[in-house]
């Protein structure tokens, strides 16, 4: 398992490849209007490995599909690779997540019916390539995520680990210019997510891709370049990680905690 990690990873000069300003996102429920995202400016640069983390309901998973075009925002703007989401129409949208955003969920979401090799090929065949083209960049990716060996494996053949490694890879083949991931080890034992982490870990480093995951767990986060913390739909603070993940796990925790007690102590000082 590889765990270094490539000292030049985060260059300030670096483009950014994701910028989100002022973003707001609005849910309207009938009298019901919830603020799940308020204001919030984040950016990530190309090559950056960025964790997002905040309690359950703070507007993690909003922001990460408001990133990704899957979702539409309420104010503000969207900067992705250069493109400015709120002006394109939904089919435009549909052409530029598919180009340049890769996906991993919680629970993997492959395919039951196709095979490893053929639901990392899926993106290349929604985007009408012929996947026969890419024969050495699918070979490639089943080595990085070791299942060369499981490649005519459906789903229901592989253990969790595998399919989620199933599901890097599937986000990983069109080459984008950003992987986002929501909880990926969520639904894994902690070894397992650990392999996963360091899966992730590796592609930043010797591939340069650039990835944003959600996570509620420190241990995950301390995997990422920079931890991003969000609550009740505000960025409340950021932390850059030092490489020594020991370190970088107790700094996280300590400001988990410090920020609890003080949103705590606010409720307190409000009742
Ligand atoms: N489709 C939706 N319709 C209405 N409210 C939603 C919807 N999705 C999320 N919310 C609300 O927005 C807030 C943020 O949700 P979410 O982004 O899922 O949080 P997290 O991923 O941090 O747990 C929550 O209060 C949630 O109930
Ligand atoms: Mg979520």
């Amino acid at each position: 398992m590889v765990e270094a990690r490539c000292t030049g990873c985060y260059n300030p000069q670096r483009m950014n490849i994701l910028e989100a300003r002022r973003v707001s996102k609005i849910y309207r429920m009938g009298k019901v209007t919830v603020h799940a995202l308020n204001e919030v400016d984040f950016t990530v640069a190309e090559g950056e490995f960025v964790a997002i983390m905040g309690p359950s309901g703070s507007g993690k998973s909003t922001l990460l599909h408001l990133l990704g075009g899957l979702d539409e925002l309420s104010e503000g703007e969207i900067i992705l690779a250069g493109h400015r989401l709120a002006e394109l129409d939904d089919h435009r949208i549909t052409l530029v997540r598919r180009r340049n955003v890769g996906f991993i969920f919680q629970f993997f979401n492959l395919l039951p019916t196709l095979t490893a090799e053929e639901n990392i090929a899926l993106p290349l065949l929604i985007d009408g390539q012929d996947p026969r083209a890419y024969r050495g960049r699918i070979d490639h990716l089943l080595q990085l995520v070791g299942l060369t060996d499981r490649r005519h494996h459906k789903p229901d053949q592989l253990s969790g680990g595998e399919q989620q490694r199933v599901a890097i890879a599937r986000a990983f083949v069109t080459n984008p210019a950003i992987v986002l991931a929501d909880e990926p080890t969520g639904n894994l034992d902690s070894k397992t997510g650990e392999e996963i982490l360091c899966l992730l870990r590796r592609s930043c480093d010797e591939l340069h891709q650039t990835i944003v995951m959600v996570t509620h767990d420190a241990r995950a986060a301390s995997f990422a370049d920079r931890v991003v913390f969000l609550m009740d739909g505000r960025v409340v603070g950021e932390l850059r990680t030092t490489g020594n993940r020991s370190e970088d796990i107790r700094a996280i925790q300590a400001y988990l905690r410090d920020s609890e007690q003080a949103a705590e102590a606010k409720t307190l000082r409000l009742s």
